[in-house]
């Protein structure tokens, strides 16, 4: 057994610092915004799970699809020399996914220290917690802080290959030139022969994708709305979450799915001692979830420096883990 290997790396970071900054700058823009990475605080966290459990919300599905009855291909695109490596999560949080395919590559004993990357020190000890129990002999080393840092860590741990995975579509929270400096970012964390496995939502129709959005229960207006909360709650401000609407949009042409909050009227809201002002109808625009084409995947690749190694959709063709290669 090598579980007593395990180990928890910190980082300390001013999260209120920075939360407080960039709500005050982006409400100050034009049009004004909020960063859906704010969304996820304890409320919004449980409301995520109610989007993945919502049946118009097929992304999760999708994805979970790839990883029960796909492990195979996975494993055989990111163990495919029998070198040991490095496979770092980012965002890991439950890694309700990831978990079949560590099982699967513990069984077939590939030589490999499991790195899950996250903000939440809390997640990560759950899921350690998690793994220990059920898969005793991997290795674990958390990483609790930003990518970008976490990765310069795992490079500084070990000098093993690295397989990097980004899953869930949450490539799709950026626009497209920050998910373009996010690729050339994690090449210049890695070397030649390096892999990452990036989970893109797929293009196809449009009713589909809006309504997975735009649920009738209203959930995912509460998850917006909640982030409104959070600021009245972390940064004492004064938002009337009655005073605002949700709001979902998807352009079948760019890809993009949007949600704003729409002010309801003519209102000041205060936070820490600064006045916001809204027009009725003025939109807060909170959120992109980005769909590509596969065309559209191989370009971002390609634009970033990387080569398609290999794709793997679900059953039913609407999401894909795409494997690529730093030339
Ligand atoms: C967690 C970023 C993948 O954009 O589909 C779900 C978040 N927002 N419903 C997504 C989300 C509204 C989700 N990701």
């Amino acid at each position: 057994m090598n579980s007593n290997t395990n180990s928890q790396i910190k980082n300390n970071h001013n999260k209120t610092g920075n939360f407080f900054l960039d709500v005050k700058k982006g409400l100050d823009s034009n049009p004004k915004r909020l960063s859906s990475k704010y969304f996820y605080d304890e409320v919004g966290d449980r409301l995520f799970q109610k989007i993945m459990a919502m049946p118009e919300y097929y992304l999760t599905q999708c994805e979970l699809d790839i990883f029960q009855n796909k492990t195979a291909d996975i494993a055989n695109l990111i163990g495919f020399d029998n070198t040991p490596f490095d496979l770092i999560e980012l965002g890991a949080g439950d890694a309700m996914k990831s978990t079949y395919l560590l099982k699967y590559m513990i069984d077939k004993g590939l030589d490999f220290t499991y790195m899950p990357i996250d903000i939440s020190g809390n997640i990560l000890s759950v899921l350690d917690q998690k793994l220990k129990k059920e898969i005793p002999d991997l290795k674990v080393t958390q990483l609790e802080g930003e990518y970008f840092q976490m990765l310069n860590k795992a490079a500084s741990l070990s000098s093993r290959r690295k397989v990097i995975l980004f899953l869930g579509g949450n490539i799709g929270n950026m626009e497209l030139e920050e998910a373009n400096a996010f690729c050339i970012g994690l090449k210049d964390h890695l070397n030649p022969g390096d892999r990452i496995l990036i989970g893109f939502d797929l293009k196809k129709n449009p009713h589909t994708i809006l309504n997975a959005y735009n649920d009738a229960t209203g959930i995912t207006a509460a998850f917006n709305l909640n982030l409104l909360t959070r600021i009245n709650k972390e940064l004492n401000a004064d938002f009337n979450i009655e005073q605002f609407q949700h709001y979902q949009t998807y352009d079948p042409v760019s890809g993009a799915c949007r949600s704003y909050l729409v002010s309801l009227a003519d209102q000041v809201v205060n936070i820490d001692h600064t006045e916001i002002i809204f027009k009725e109808n003025e939109l807060i625009d909170m959120e992109v979830s980005q769909k590509f084409s596969e065309t559209d995947i191989k370009e971002l690749a390609k634009k970033t420096g990387f080569e398609i190694d290999g794709e793997i959709k679900d059953s039913r063709k609407w999401f894909i883990d795409s494997v690529w290669k730093f030339k």
